[in-house]
């Protein structure tokens, strides 16, 4: 076990922000990690996986766990379906292209997310018409406050939009060490109804999509609209899409009447946060080092040398500016720390 001690989180966070740890552990097994929690004080740790969901705006002044634990096994359920395990550390992006390559379908359009394998449940990670939570079977966690394993099915998870019982009712009280997903080995169901997706292929004059071929499209899209991490600091989306009535979102159309919005039932609207916060003139801005990233709104970005707090202050303007004239409050997506 090789604590290290005021260690800079710059390289363990996407947003590059350098707050600094009081200690340090990378935790390379989940006998590792089980050891760790029986004989350190528990109450003062702070779990840091691929820090691709998070704005630090402090040091942190606990014993950070790096989660790396590495390793992805396959079990054949029948002739259709495999279910495919993948450990904590594995990187997601990397996990998803190894599916692919050995036909296994049900997580291309989650292609290119940063982050690792671990935490993607805790926020039930979506893009381009899917979430985690449609292939998902089961997690396995330890309790930080006892060490015991426990095993968490779908339906244990109460996965809803960028939401899960880990980062709610179960926040801060287990590490997820793997994670086991159902896939498709004979015949995919692709899923290309979101717009984007459809014209990418079409441009491609692909008509008969393979999960390979959905899989580029959607990191055709990712690249030409956010930022990738390793040139640019950001995390994603910094916020949630805002849900309104349906009658506010009718009122919001009086005066702009191409508002894009995804209808989620009769009485409620989805808007696009990122047009809320283009709308009050915040795209392409930047402030020192901390801005809002040119193509998409929704995204605040680490040109090299901002601060957590710089940021924070930004996102504060941002939802202060969205509210004054929309009358809409935006919830912040990543975890402020
Ligand atoms: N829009 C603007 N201006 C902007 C950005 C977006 O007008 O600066 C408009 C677009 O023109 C479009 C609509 O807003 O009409 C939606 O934009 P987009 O398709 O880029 O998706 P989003 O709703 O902004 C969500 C997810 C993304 C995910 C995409 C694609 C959330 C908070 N974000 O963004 O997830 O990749 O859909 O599925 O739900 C993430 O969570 O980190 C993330 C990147």
């Amino acid at each position: 076990m090789k604590i290290e001690y005021n260690k800079s989180l710059k390289k363990y966070n996407t947003f590059g922000i350098d707050a600094v740890a009081s200690e340090f552990l990378t935790i390379t097994s989940e006998r590792e990690l089980i050891d760790v929690l029986s004989i350190r004080p528990k109450k003062n740790i702070f779990v840091i996986s691929g820090g691709s969901n998070m704005l630090l705006t402090r040091n942190v002044d606990a014993l950070v766990l790096h989660i790396a634990i590495k390793g992805i096994s396959i079990k054949k359920l029948s002739e259709d379906f495999v279910l495919v395990s993948a450990c904590a550390g594995e990187n997601w992006h990397d996990f998803v292209q190894f599916c692919i390559k050995n036909n296994h379908g049900g997580l291309e359009n989650l292609s290119l997310i940063p982050g690792y394998v671990g935490s993607a449940p805790i926020q039930n990670i979506g893009a381009y018409g899917a979430e985690l939570k449609d292939n998902f079977v089961s997690c396995e966690a330890i309790h930080i406050q006892t060490g015991e394993k426990h095993t968490f099915l779908n339906d244990d998870c109460n996965f809803e939009y960028r939401n899960s019982v880990f980062k709610s009712k179960l926040k801060g009280e287990y590490i997820i060490t793997k994670v086991a997903f159902r896939l498709t080995t004979k015949t995919h169901t692709l899923n290309t109804s979101y717009g984007a997706i459809e014209n990418a292929l079409m441009q491609n004059n692909i008509t008969h999509p393979t999960i390979k071929d959905v899989s580029e499209a959607v990191i055709k899209i990712r690249k030409s609209k956010l930022p990738d991490p390793l040139e640019i600091g950001n995390s994603g989306s910094f916020f949630k899409n805002p849900v309104i009535s349906t009658t506010d979102f009718s009122k919001l159309q009086e005066t702009y009447p191409n508002a894009p919005f995804y209808q989620i039932d009769r009485d409620n609207t989805k808007v696009p946060a990122g047009w809320l916060i283009e709308q009050c003139g915040f795209k392409g801005k930047r402030w020192g080092d901390a801005g809002v990233h040119v193509k998409q709104a929704l995204v605040l970005v680490n040109y090299g040398e901002a601060t957590g707090q710089e940021l924070l202050k930004l996102s504060k303007k941002i939802q202060n500016s969205v509210f004054q004239k929309f009358n809409i409050n935006l919830e912040t997506e990543v975890n402020i720390i």
